[in-house]
């Protein structure tokens, strides 16, 4: 196991001598598809080439009005939610207010990931807050305030729908896939991992609702492939796409895509349709819990030093606008030390494993004692598991 930043980059970065093990491989792709986090060696190398430019820093940046706009809707609802006009139950202004702030950050990465990653609008924010106001509703807030809510969520409070889990179907579907792996693994699942053969049993109540999950993930994902080159075909025809047009991470692999016809092939310098579907559900994970998780995180460090949250609060009031840019966003100095900090230290992705699939040598940053008492800045390594931990947890 190392903590070693330069060993780390060695190994994350070469990901043909350092492979996730078969058995981690599997429970991935039996959750995700074969998607980008599946993918070893050679294909992983192919798929990140291709993936890279969409998500390059010129792309982010085009990105920063997803980010900032849905942020704003964060912070209008949760000012909503701390208002005892609205919420009898937040009492006087100057009391406290819970709030269950993993919820409402949850939709919230939910909402930008799909807009981001594939131009899907999950609406899920809109969704918790209009289910909220209809309980409160429902513990007598004044019609005034319901009507409020009803432009706030733009959904009828009054309607019959009773979901009380998720009202778009992929956003169920991704749900329930993840939800599967809450309780951590059964006998059954470990016996699959490790014992190939047990992978056979697909009768199981897991590989039922995975199956069934996937069939849904599968069939949105289809129509999102194909609404997206509908509208890239459209772009290309009204000259749109050379004034801009959609920005999504799938829409760019798609163009990737569409550049290389006549000279890359699938298989090279391309993705198939399943591999660009494979991704939908890679980013929904990768690009969904990691944030909202370390955001809330971050809150809840801010709560508890106040000198810090001052700072903080005294940095951001400081941006003249509610729609800073990103370069805006860049020069928050102290924002930056905040948000890298909860990282480093309520770290969402504790560690990670590789195997050694060929003959290397790892390089050390910190020389370590080897078991004879000698220092060594390098390990020589053969085909055996390497753990790869953040630094300093
Ligand atoms: C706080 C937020 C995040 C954390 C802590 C995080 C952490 C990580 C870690 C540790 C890995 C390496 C896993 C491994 O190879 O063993 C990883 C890979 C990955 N992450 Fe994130 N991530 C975050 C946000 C995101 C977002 C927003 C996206 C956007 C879609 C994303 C997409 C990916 C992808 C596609 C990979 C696979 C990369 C590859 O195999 O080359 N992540 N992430």
């Amino acid at each position: 196991m190392t903590t070693d930043t330069k060993a780390l980059q060695h190994i994350l970065n070469n990901s043909i001598a350092y492979q996730k093990p078969e058995e981690f491989r599997y429970s991935l792709g039996d959750l995700l598809g074969h998607g980008l986090l599946f993918a070893e060696g050679h294909e992983h190398k192919r798929q990140r080439r291709i993936m890279n430019p969409a998500f390059g820093t010129m792309h982010i940046k085009e990105m920063t009005n997803v980010f900032v706009d849905k942020s704003n809707e964060l912070r209008d609802a949760l000012n909503l939610l701390c208002t005892p006009v609205a919420f009898p139950s937040a009492g006087p202004a100057d009391e406290w207010v819970p709030v269950e702030v993993l919820a409402y950050l949850s939709c919230t990465t939910l909402d930008i990931i799909g807009t981001a990653g594939f131009n899907y609008s999950f609406g899920a924010l809109k969704t918790l807050v209009s289910k909220t106001a209809k309980k409160s509703a429902s513990r007598g807030t004044t019609t005034q305030v319901k009507q409020e809510f009803i432009n706030h969520g733009e959904e009828d409070l009054d309607s019959d729908d009773t979901d009380e889990e998720h009202h778009d179907p992929l956003s169920s579907a991704l749900a329930r896939t993840i939800d599967s792996t809450n309780g951590g693994f059964t006998l059954l699942q470990l016996l699959k991992m490790y014992i190939p053969p047990f992978r056979l049993i697909n009768f199981d109540s897991r590989s039922r609702l995975t199956r069934k999950s996937r069939v849904i993930i599968n069939q949105i994902g289809k129509s999102i492939i194909k609404d997206r080159k509908n509208a890239i075909a459209e772009e290309n025809e009204s000259g749109l796409d050379k004034r801009g047009g959609a920005k999504d991470l799938l829409t760019l692999l798609i163009k990737a895509n569409l550049a290389e016809n006549g000279e890359g092939k699938i298989g090279d310098r391309k993705l198939s349709d399943d591999e660009l579907m494979n991704q939908i559900p890679t980013f929904f994970l990768a690009g969904h819990e990691t944030t909202s998780t370390s955001t809330a995180w971050t809150l809840f460090s801010l709560a508890c030093n106040h000198a810090i949250q001052d700072k903080l609060r005294a940095e951001l009031l400081e941006v003249s606008t509610d729609h800073p840019t990103m370069e805006q966003l860049n020069s928050l100095s102290y924002l930056d030390m905040v948000v890298r900090e909860s990282l480093r230290y309520h770290s969402v992705v504790t560690d990670t494993v590789r195997v050694v699939t060929e003959e290397d040598v790892i390089p050390f940053e910190k020389p370590f004692e080897d078991k004879n008492g000698n220092l060594r800045s390098e390990l020589r390594c053969v085909n055996s598991p390497i753990y790869s931990v953040s630094p300093e947890n």
